[in-house]
């Protein structure tokens, strides 16, 4: 069963309760219903195993690691910032953490590595943030978001 079946079917139980027993006496069309949809846990069951099956690859697919990986090589972010490590700047791992559930995280990122505003390196010295030389905006976007998938 495909997840908009799955969800059809809960459409369908749901109005069938609320079918008063008269209509569904008159209505002969209710009684095929009524086979289709009856409940079975094995239904459910796969079910619930295609939607997971279905959304887990949309997450993945989004971001595009290695391209995200390789601009950031190319912009020599990498000089200040490690995967794990923190260097001048702090870790992209910390930087996910920092931003784990804040809804606006990607926009405000965008607008940082864009935007060269003032920073303090690990030295204490303050330093302008490197601006992003690509004009790409599909690529500083993914960018973002690989940094802030990272765990
Ligand atoms: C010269 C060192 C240096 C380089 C090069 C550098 N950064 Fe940074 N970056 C820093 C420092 C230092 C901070 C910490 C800012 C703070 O917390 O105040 C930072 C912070 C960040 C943050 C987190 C901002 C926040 O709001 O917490 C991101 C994301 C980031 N940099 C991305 C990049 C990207 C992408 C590049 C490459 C285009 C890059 N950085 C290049 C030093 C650098």
């Amino acid at each position: 069963m495909s997840a908009r079946a799955f969800f059809e079917c809960q459409t369908n139980r749901g109005r069938r309760k609320e079918a008063s027993p008269s209509e569904i006496t008159k209505n002969s069309g209710v009684k095929e219903v009524k086979r289709e949809w009856s409940f079975n846990p094995a239904h459910l069951s796969a079910a619930v195993i295609t939607l997971v099956v279905s959304f887990a690859p949309l997450t993945a697919a989004g971001v595009d690691a290695d391209a995200a990986e390789s601009l950031a090589r190319r912009e020599s972010c990498l000089k200040c910032h490690g995967i794990d490590k923190n260097k001048d700047g702090p870790a992209y791992k910390e930087v996910a953490a920092k931003y784990k559930g804040k809804p606006d995280a990607e926009e405000h990122l965008i607008e940082h590595v864009k935007s060269g505003k003032s920073v303090q390196m690990r030295s204490g010295e303050w330093e302008d943030h490197r601006i992003i030389k690509t004009r790409d905006e599909a690529a500083i976007r993914n960018l973002v978001q690989w940094i802030l998938s990272l765990e």
